[in-house]
């Protein structure tokens, strides 16, 4: 009888026995108290305690399901009893730390010594399909507490990662840098993917070996940030990245102002990565109680290449990482390069009529059409008077748009509310909104000046402006906001002497909060984000827009080139790519419609031309071209996994990629002859992400009388596609062809 109880209660006393055994032997003979590891579907970032209290970066890789062994890593860096030389998780100048810190502080007292103790995490699951995790570290001697915070999105494989600081003293410190995040590789050798480039040119790929010392990616523009440099990278180990195998690590800094990714390699050999906030003047005076939140740094890992770390920033960046990233979008007419600022009533709505007769689907009047005082008849002029030029569009914009609606089109519109042109009424009546040194003769950019967002009075009338063009006109569907020069001669009047180097962190703060109260009242409003063409393409800025402006450069050579540096990071959906005229205007080349429709098509299609002069032939073309993008190809750059088959920076003078369906039913398949080829000279393509055993009927479109494949309308399986591959009859400079896939 007793026997039963006994048992119970013997067992029961056995496994508390083996329970204290278990965390003595952890937490006394282990190295570390306590292990944190945080997971997505294949990765793990792990962090833990040690005896110190410190919290140390373990790992951040392939998901490891047993994370026992944690418990007892040790450090060879040894240097006292009482501490080591692992890595912080959190890196703060002061000690234990003799790398570039991710923060550093000077306290009330002048001291320069930050000391941060692991006090307590726990990780709120409460949002389907992602973990936050919050660690709380304080300072041992002050009274300054930093969470560190990590979201792991489970399905996507993407941590994401940032700050809190709180000042819990009774006297202001001084912030002096403040990371978002840091993360530490071993390997031997390092290789880094970034990209690059000016007005028209960005998003140039280039990689490069990381050699010991520190290599710096940031920008201190202010604004339009990611002209010359993109906050985003791609890290591949032990050698140059690889499409389909290696590991890789993808890094995009979710941040409009200035930043900085930093790249360490230490005396150790191990990579140190820290991302966030450039530290350049811009000290940030943290008052008592005051908390300041830095930017999300969002990292992607795969052991599968580049491509991997690609697909899982798009498919991240869709659901979570900008606006309407599964809403199909609209084939736009924009208006610029086909009629700049010469325009009247007649030319646009004849670029109406022409537009809705091919296909196209909204109309979006670019610069020009404001100001009245300053008429914006070129860009001398106007910048902040937001009222419809009565000389040029005499009936106002509604009539513009009634015409759009009445041929079936959408109608969009273009401002730039960050900006004013000296010769403006805003100038006139709000000269101190202008970012300006005192005493200093205001030099003009494009002939305009900045104003300046730290101030809540020009947040307030930024987001009036848009907030009236849309309840004025509540049948604008669209907003293109541009952004045209970044910060020179910085200075606020509005932000006290004390404070000026907050202008940084605080006009982006400002502009975020203005993007904010817009999407608070229009949700699900389209607002393409522009600056100069791809001058502020980040995660931060892209959260509140449905798509950017890849760049003013419309040439479909170069923008095989922009467009793939683009789509390493950011989604295809999102990637606004239009069809303009022959010669191009930025480059003078001379290309094939065929060609300059078939590159646009990869991403989202719009036009940038007068659509009345193409003619003939030509028009036949563009309007198969049009309907064959909304029919099969616009469902695959909106929601279908991009393969890149073919690299245009590779020798051999093609490009090739493929959108397939999340349900590999579907497939897109592009190809472009990028340079001449002698003749007999064509390319084997071989297919990706397909499924073996499915069979795949393929058959071209934007044909153009002329089939570039012998098998063109038969079956082929995906084992046969992925593996042997398909030649292609693509061999002169501008041949293009275009294929779709579907299971039998
Ligand atoms: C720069 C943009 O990138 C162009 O597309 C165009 O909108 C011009 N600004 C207008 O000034």
């Amino acid at each position: 009888m007793e026997t039963i109880k006994n048992t119970k209660i013997k067992r029961s006393f056995i496994r508390i026995v083996i329970l204290v055994l278990l965390v003595f032997s952890t937490s006394v003979f282990g190295q570390n108290m306590t292990v944190i590891p945080i997971h997505t579907k294949g990765t793990s970032l792990v962090y833990s305690v040690d005896k110190t209290n410190r919290l140390v970066f373990q790992y951040y890789g392939s998901r490891i399901e047993d994370i026992k062994p944690f418990y007892n890593q040790q450090s060879y860096r040894k240097l006292d009893t009482n501490r080591d030389l692992s890595y912080e998780a959190y890196p703060a100048f002061g000690l234990g730390n003799i790398n570039e810190p991710a923060f550093a502080a000077i306290q009330s007292d002048g001291s320069l010594n930050t000391e941060l103790e692991y006090i307590e995490h726990h990780t709120d699951t409460s949002v389907a399909g992602i973990s936050h995790s919050i660690i709380k570290l304080r300072d041992k001697v002050y009274a300054l507490e930093i969470e560190l915070n990590t979201k792991a999105y489970y399905s996507e494989d993407v941590i994401t990662q940032w700050v809190k600081i709180i000042n819990h003293q009774s006297e202001a410190i001084m912030l002096k840098r403040f990371y978002s995040s840091f993360l530490k590789v071993n390997s031997g050798s390092y290789y880094l993917t970034h990209f690059y480039g000016p007005w028209a040119g960005e998003m140039q790929k280039v990689e490069e070996k990381i050699e010991n010392g520190i290599k710096i990616i940031e920008s201190k523009k202010g604004v339009r940030t990611t002209q010359g440099e993109n906050p985003s990278f791609i890290l591949s180990l032990d050698h140059p990245a690889l499409e389909n195998e290696g590991i890789c690590y993808g890094g995009a800094l979710a941040w409009s102002g200035n930043y900085r990714l930093s790249f360490q390699i230490d005396e150790w050999k191990n990579l140190n990565v820290l991302s966030g906030i450039n530290p350049f003047l811009a000290e940030w005076n943290l008052k008592p109680g005051e908390t300041f939140i830095t930017p999300e740094m969002i990292y992607t890992f795969s052991n599968k290449g580049q491509g991997k770390v690609s697909r899982n920033f798009h498919r991240w960046g869709r659901k979570y990482g900008m606006t309407g990233g599964y809403e199909p979008h609209d084939i736009v007419l924009n208006s610029w390069e086909g009629a700049y600022f010469s325009f009247d009533e007649k030319t646009l709505n004849g670029m109406m009529d022409d537009a809705a007769k091919i296909g196209i689907e909204m109309f979006v009047l670019d610069d020009g059409w404001f100001g009245n005082k300053y008429p914006r008849n070129n860009d001398n002029a106007g910048l902040g008077d937001w009222q419809t030029n009565t000389k040029k569009l005499p009936h106002g914009l509604d009539y513009l748009i009634d015409h759009a609606n009445s041929n079936g089109l959408k109608f969009g519109i273009w401002i730039e509310p960050e900006m004013v042109n000296p010769a403006s009424e805003l100038a006139e009546r709000h000269p101190e909104w202008i970012v300006q040194s005192p005493g200093r003769e205001k030099i003009t950019w494009r002939h305009q000046l900045l104003l300046d967002l730290s101030n809540p009075q020009v947040q307030d009338f930024i987001y009036t402006i848009v907030d009236s063009l849309l309840t004025t006109h509540p049948k604008i569907e669209y907003i293109k906001w541009d952004a045209n020069r970044h910060v020179e001669q910085v200075g606020s009047t509005y932000l006290p002497d004390s404070k000026q180097t907050h202008f940084w962190v605080a006009y982006t703060k400002g502009l975020y909060s203005v993007y904010d109260r817009i999407r608070k009242k229009y949700p699900d409003f389209v607002i393409q984000d522009c600056a100069s063409g791809g001058g502020r393409l980040d995660y931060g800025a892209l959260k509140f827009h449905n798509e950017f402006w890849t760049s003013d450069n419309t040439d479909p050579l170069s923008r095989i080139f922009i467009q793939y540096g683009t789509n390493l990071i950011y989604p295809p959906v999102a990637t606004a790519a239009h069809v303009s005229t022959s010669p191009n205007h930025q480059t003078g080349r001379v290309t094939p419609l065929k060609f300059r429709f078939d590159v646009a098509m990869t991403g989202r299609l719009g036009m940038e031309l007068q659509p009345k002069d193409i003619k003939g032939d030509d028009r036949v073309f563009a309007i198969e071209a049009i309907n064959n993008y909304k029919k099969y190809i616009r469902p695959l750059v909106t929601a279908g996994d991009l393969y890149r088959l073919l690299s245009p920076y590779d020798e051999g003078g093609w490009a090739s990629l493929l959108y397939v369906d999340p349900n590999k039913k579907t497939a897109a398949l592009f190809a472009f002859s990028i340079e001449p080829h002698s003749r007999g000279l064509y390319p084997t393509v071989k297919l990706n992400g397909l499924d073996p055993v499915k069979d795949y009927t393929i058959k071209e479109i934007n044909e153009n009388g002329k089939s570039r494949f012998w098998g063109n309308g038969k079956t082929f399986n995906g084992e046969y596609l992925m593996n042997v591959g398909i030649e292609l009859q693509i061999s002169d400079q501008f041949d293009s062809a275009v294929f779709l896939l579907n299971e039998d």
